[in-house]
């Protein structure tokens, strides 16, 4: 009764902590020795991502904020949901068509006629005025008493931009949807919402450059090729997006460009044809070359686009909400550290930022995986070539969180975070232990797990199993040596720092 009691005060005083919610999801009849991920994240408990799933509500209420807002509600946009795609073909023969269908029409004069041409030239061809050249000089096409030569005419010198219209408006909505997003998600943040949580994931970042260089400045490989010093320089220019009003000045201007070009070719084509859907082209058209800022976004991710990373609102909810710093490091601190190794985890044979690397640390890392895969497949998995970026900084990136996690935690982390009742008996979660289940927690899908064609991330099951080879895990947990999850660890792959393996050339 005592203990329902705080809990229940507890839930009214603070705001939503994800990570502690999680919990109510394990599965004790799983030993987490056996199969760490399936205990924490058992087959079925949510539909898809457990975190991305839990933050519906934030995503609506932050979504709510900006209902009303100009780039939510958008006369382009309108029209461009509104085209039946699937029954168009493409562009250049809807606009040979509508040229037709007004070159046909007793009640369009040939003014009409040229004012419509003039429109493809400025916005298709983006000439303005009467600077036209060549075959992109349309007007005379008014002129030709033969309506279907000319409509020919007119298609064929249209194939610069040949696209189908189901092509170009599935990936224009795309483009607002994503511009809208990152509006709305600035929009909350400047109301106040998850703003230290900003500030905590940038300082968590900074932590990690400071642990990555001295790691780096001790290791061998780096040293004996003369390389430390460029390997730290790449590791400092790395920093966290954090200009969210530039990210909303791109977007605002991407989209009122768009809304303004629409509205103007309305005005100036006014008819009884399909104008609206000539004009979101036209729109299209003369942004063709634009795109909105992705920097800022609301969906569960992050991103390394070096230097700069970029995270999803919803890890800085996580950075101010979740109550124990282990939770936090073991979650977004996992996540940061991930984002950051993009930087300096390379593929020995093609290397990308840094001109070489170990080789040996990269076939640990394979290796690693291949193992994790042979003892916990689900429906598919394996390691090769293409995931070596990816599985390389999900192993460093924990490492480092776990690095600051010890840190922080000296002589702390078999404190009790929270107790567990699991029918009648009560079971102590510690610290250390609060750390890898938030790795499992971030990384819980309930769905069995296949590896994606083409994608260079492991299965999510075979991420979290494969980079608890790290020694505090099997302390964390006790495991016994002739444990599944033991028996599925290769020595630890050190990648930086004392004792990371040779460079072989
Ligand atoms: C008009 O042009 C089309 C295509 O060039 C041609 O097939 C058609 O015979 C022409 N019609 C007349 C009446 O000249
Ligand atoms: C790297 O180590 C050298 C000496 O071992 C030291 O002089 C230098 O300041 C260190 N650099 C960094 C960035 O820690
Ligand atoms: C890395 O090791 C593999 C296997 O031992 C070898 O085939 C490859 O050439 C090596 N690459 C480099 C860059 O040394
Ligand atoms: C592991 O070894 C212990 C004792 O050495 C034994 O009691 C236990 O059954 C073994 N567990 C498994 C899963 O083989």
């Amino acid at each position: 009764m005592k203990l329902v009691t705080i809990f229940i005060l507890i839930g009214a005083v603070t705001a939503f902590d994800v990570i502690r919610e999680a919990f109510r999801i394990i599965d004790d009849s799983q030993d987490p020795c056996e199969n760490f991920y399936r205990h924490a994240c058992p087959i079925g408990s949510d539909r898809d991502l457990l975190i991305a799933t839990a933050y519906d509500d934030l995503l609506f209420r932050i979504k709510a904020k900006s209902v009303n807002a100009i780039w939510n509600n958008l006369e382009i946009e309108k029209t461009l949901l509104r085209i039946p795609s699937r029954e168009l073909t493409t562009t250049n023969n809807f606009i040979g068509g509508l040229f037709l269908a007004q070159c046909e029409d007793k009640h369009v004069g040939r003014e009409d006629l040229v004012n419509f041409l003039k429109q493809i030239e400025h916005y298709y061809f983006q000439f303005s005025g009467s600077n036209c050249e060549f075959d992109e000089c349309l007007s005379a096409l008014a002129s030709d008493h033969n309506c279907t030569r000319a409509s020919e005419k007119l298609k064929a010198t249209l194939t610069k931009l040949d696209f189908t219209f189901f092509d170009l408006s599935e990936f224009w909505k795309e483009y607002f949807r994503a511009a809208k997003q990152g509006l709305d998600g600035v929009n909350a943040l400047l109301d106040g919402e998850s703003k230290q949580g900003v500030s905590k994931v940038q300082h968590l970042i900074e932590r990690m450059q400071k642990k990555l260089i001295s790691w780096v400045n001790e290791t061998d490989w780096a040293i004996n090729n003369g390389a430390e010093e460029a390997i730290i320089e790449e590791t400092l220019q790395v920093h966290h997006y954090d200009n969210y009003a530039d990210s909303m000045r791109k977007n605002l201007q991407f989209l009122m460009k768009l809304e303004q070009d629409y509205l103007k070719c309305l005005r100036d084509t006014k008819r009884e044809h399909d104008f609206e859907t000539f004009c979101v082209l036209m729109s299209i058209f003369a942004s063709i070359e634009k795109y909105p800022d992705l920097t800022f976004f609301t969906f569960y991710n992050a991103f390394n686009a070096h230097p700069q990373l970029s995270f999803s609102q919803l890890f800085y909810d996580m950075a101010e909400n979740v109550g124990e710093s282990a939770g936090v490091l073991g979650s977004v601190g996992y996540i940061a550290g991930h984002e950051l190794s993009h930087t300096l985890i390379e593929n020995a044979n093609a290397p990308q930022l840094i001109p070489y690397f170990s080789n040996e640390s990269m076939q640990c890392i394979q290796n690693q995986y291949q193992k994790t895969c042979d003892h916990f497949e689900e429906e598919s998995c394996g390691a090769s070539d293409n995931q070596i970026d990816e599985n390389g900084a999900d192993m460093l990136g924990l490492q480092l969180a776990y690095s600051l996690f010890e840190e922080e935690y000296q002589g702390r982390m078999n404190e009790e975070y929270i107790r567990i009742q699991n029918f009648e008996e009560y079971r102590s979660i510690t610290m250390e232990q609060l750390f890898f289940y938030s790795t499992a927690f971030v990384a819980c899908s309930g769905k069995s797990q296949k590896q994606r064609l083409g994608d260079g991330h492991s299965p999510l099951n075979v991420r979290v199993n494969a980079v608890f080879q790290h020694p505090g895990f099997r302390k964390a947990f006790n495991c016994p040596a002739n444990s599944t999850m033991v028996e599925s660890f290769n020595e630890q792959c050190i990648i930086f720092g004392k004792g990371a393996p040779e460079m072989r050339r």
